[in-house]
């Protein structure tokens, strides 16, 4: 009955715009500090992977909740991860270096941290473009095996993020525990699931 008055989809939709409506503000009230376009592209590479730890915290929410309805939500989470991730690179690339290719050749070759952004990118870009129905029925079972490198992706960004740190590190360190936790959550459903499939075999022929 309440699911039928209360509808989260679209305003979750609509609430997952508001970090972007945010910078938007700051942006044209001046409010991004004294190096502006450093402020846009460190928000921006926060949000995304803010949105890469929520669309990770989805199925273990639907493990403890059982509720049905989750995956058009970390589908959704997921597209937003990749939304956010494109425009931390695109301020990187057109407002940071100017569409200066040989400067970001360069940068990318000098900083390892980066490589880790890129490798993050690449695979929530190939996880974005199989996102789509017909996406799913071609890539059938393979899909599922091949979403599953979002954990690698989340492992990627972490690095990206502490290697380019020099001072505190705190906020890197919330994300880390969270992730831990969230990966060990996984492993244990995944290894409990796994010993109760083997418990269900049968070792002797049955008459
Ligand atoms: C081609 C891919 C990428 C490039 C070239 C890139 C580049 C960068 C650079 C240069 C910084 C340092 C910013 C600064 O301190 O001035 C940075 C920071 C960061 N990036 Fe990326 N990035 C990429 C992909 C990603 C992706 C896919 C994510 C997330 C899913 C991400 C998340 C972050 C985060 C969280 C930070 C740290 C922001 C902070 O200091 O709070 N990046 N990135």
């Amino acid at each position: 009955m309440l699911s039928r008055i209360f509808k989260p989809y679209p305003i979750i939709f609509i609430g997952c715009l508001l970090p972007l409506l945010a910078i938007i503000i700051d942006m044209f009230s001046d409010n991004l500090g004294a190096d502006p376009i450093q402020a846009l592209h460190i928000r921006l590479g926060d949000w995304s992977l803010r949105f890469l730890w929520l669309t990770l915290f989805i199925t273990p929410l639907q493990t403890l909740t059982k509720w049905r309805g989750m995956p058009q939500y970390r589908k959704m989470l997921g597209l937003y991860t990749f939304f956010y991730a494109s425009l931390h690179i695109i301020v990187y690339v057109c407002l940071d270096h100017g569409f200066a290719w040989d400067a970001i050749v360069n940068d990318i070759l000098q900083s390892a941290y980066i490589w880790f952004g890129v490798i993050t990118y690449l695979i929530i870009f190939a996880l974005a473009i199989t996102t789509p129905k017909f996406m799913v029925r071609q890539l059938g079972k393979n899909w599922k095996r091949l979403h599953r490198i979002i954990y690698i992706a989340s492992i990627a960004v972490i690095i990206h993020y502490f290697w380019q740190l020099k001072g505190i590190m705190v906020e890197p360190s919330i994300y880390l525990v969270i992730l831990v936790t969230m990966l060990t959550f996984r492993l244990v459903v995944w290894f409990n699931n796994h010993k109760f499939t083997k418990k269900m075999i049968p070792t002797k022929r049955i008459k």
